[in-house]
């Protein structure tokens, strides 16, 4: 029997939709689940790609039946049943077989499983795979991290596998250990970020301008043929044409305006903090996500301050575009900014460019706004990406837009804060004095810790009372 060329455990939909598109691809793929009548299911629902599929009851017979070095790709919940499994393989595997995690791991585990398997092995590569279900089947994004031999070994495979941007694949190797996973968990963040912005100009429509599902969907599918192109707009767009099938009424009026989340938003918050990165329309996003469940403390401050949102005539659609377009460009300068500063703290030379390359397409996050962004992080890849003139021209044209929205939100109690933090920060960004020195004024004044003065008199302290004490 021929043996297979890669081997998969976690038959889930990810799992299941990443096992089809490798057999899909002409690679011969051993599979495995917890439960074995899964893993029969499949490959009996596999039609025509089921002669590349060998179902395995055990993972012994997964082992067995993969061609050494054998390489076994993970898509299992991320956390403890990541280490169960690599604890359950290692005694079946040689040191140099290769196991793959590919689910949405936090990059500080994949990193101590890295350095756990390089002392003992098998040799392990972090992966992080963008594209929801439909992506893992028919083209996914993907961020490599771990060891670049390693990544070569099976580049072949995931390249095949990847999503194509003109014919190049959406894969490329991050850096070592962790880089993949860190890569993924900030493309999430700015997936959160668009997202969030996407919901705060939905809900400048909804309740500021008054307009129905279907004239808000119109809005979203024309802006898709414009800059701000991208999947995000276009689900959009369809979400908000969508009518539901129990009451008849725009579906989206029916969804409970409670977000789910898994925590990869969060978890880019935190690893900007501890970098000193500054990423405030990702933490606005994600400060959305977690008020949005607070219901019923939201429902208590509506009985006693009356509902925020009221009408605006303060604020056009071609405001609000371009305000997006604003939006946008300054959550993704934070995103690639909190990159560039992990690769110098962590020491993983991350490609900038390539990742926007790889997220071109197959992602959540693909736009045609991310080819712009490849080619100015070609051009310098050190430069803030609002910098590079073609954005910097972009932000010219559209802050004042980005303005006018929020002052028209603030107005009326239309609630932005993703577009406004990144308002917030692009002033910051382009201001040569800032007010920093009240703070530090303050922090001597009550703690005596010093200053640096404008005209380097070496003085480090202020004239009022008790300082230094
Ligand atoms: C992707 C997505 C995916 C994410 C889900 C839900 O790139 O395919 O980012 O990895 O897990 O979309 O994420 P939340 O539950 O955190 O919204």
């Amino acid at each position: 029997m021929t043996q297979s060329q890669i081997g998969l455990i976690g038959l889930g939909t990810m799992g299941a939709m990443l096992a089809l598109n490798i057999a899909e691809k002409g690679f011969p793929i051993a599979v495995w689940n917890r439960t074995a009548s899964v893993t029969h299911g499949f490959k009996a629902e596999a039609g025509v790609l089921a002669e590349k599929i060998t179902p395995c009851e055990t993972l012994a017979d997964l082992v067995a039946a993969i061609a050494k070095p054998r390489a076994i790709i993970l898509m299992v919940p991320a956390g403890d049943p990541v280490d169960e499994m690599i604890a359950d393989l290692t005694p079946l595997l040689d040191a140099d077989d290769l196991i793959i995690d590919a689910g949405n791991a936090l990059f500080h585990d994949t990193d101590r499983r890295a350095a756990a398997a390089a002392i003992k092995g098998p040799h392990f590569l972090g992966i992080g795979v963008s594209g929801g279900a439909e992506g893992a089947r028919h083209g996914p994004a993907i961020m490599g991290g771990g060891l670049r031999s390693d990544w070569d070994r099976v580049a072949p495979i995931l390249n095949a596998i990847a999503a194509k941007y003109k014919g190049e694949p959406c894969a490329d190797y991050m850096g070592p250990a962790g880089a993949g996973h860190f890569v993924k968990a900030v493309h999430n963040g700015i997936e959160y970020a668009d997202m969030q912005m996407i919901a705060e100009v939905y809900g400048v429509m909804r309740d500021g301008l008054g307009m129905e599902a279907q004239a808000i969907a119109e809005t979203f599918k024309a802006w898709n043929t414009g800059p701000l192109q991208s999947y995000l707009i276009e689900i959009s767009g369809e979400v908000a044409a969508a009518t539901d099938t129990h009451s008849g009424k725009p579906m989206l009026d029916m969804i409970l305006d409670r977000a789910g989340q898994k925590g990869t938003g969060r978890w880019t918050v935190i690893e900007a903090q501890q970098l000193a990165a500054t990423i405030p329309a990702i933490e606005a996003a994600v400060m959305a996500r977690n008020l949005s469940s607070r219901l019923e403390e939201r429902l208590a401050g509506e009985a006693v301050f009356g509902a925020a949102p009221q009408k605006t005539a303060n604020v056009t659609l071609a405001q609000l575009e371009q305000a997006m377009i604003a939006g946008k460009i300054l959550c993704y300068a934070q995103g690639f900014a909190l990159i560039s500063a992990a690769s110098k703290a962590f020491d993983w030379p991350m490609p900038l460019p390539e990742i926007a390359r790889v997220w071109r397409e197959g992602c959540i996050i693909r736009s045609s706004m991310l080819n712009d962004m490849a080619t100015a992080l070609t051009e310098d890849a050190e430069r803030n990406l609002m910098l590079a003139p073609f954005f910097a021209d972009h932000l010219k044209a559209t802050h004042g837009a980005l303005r006018q929205v929020i002052a028209a939100g603030a107005l009326s109690g239309l609630p932005v804060p993703a577009l406004a933090s990144g308002l917030a920060w692009f002033d910051m960004m382009r201001t040569g004095r800032s007010t920093a020195n009240m703070i530090q004024a303050q922090r001597d004044f009550f703690g005596a810790h010093g200053f640096e003065r404008v005209d380097g008199i070496a003085d480090k302290h202020g004239p009022w009372a008790g300082h230094g004490l």
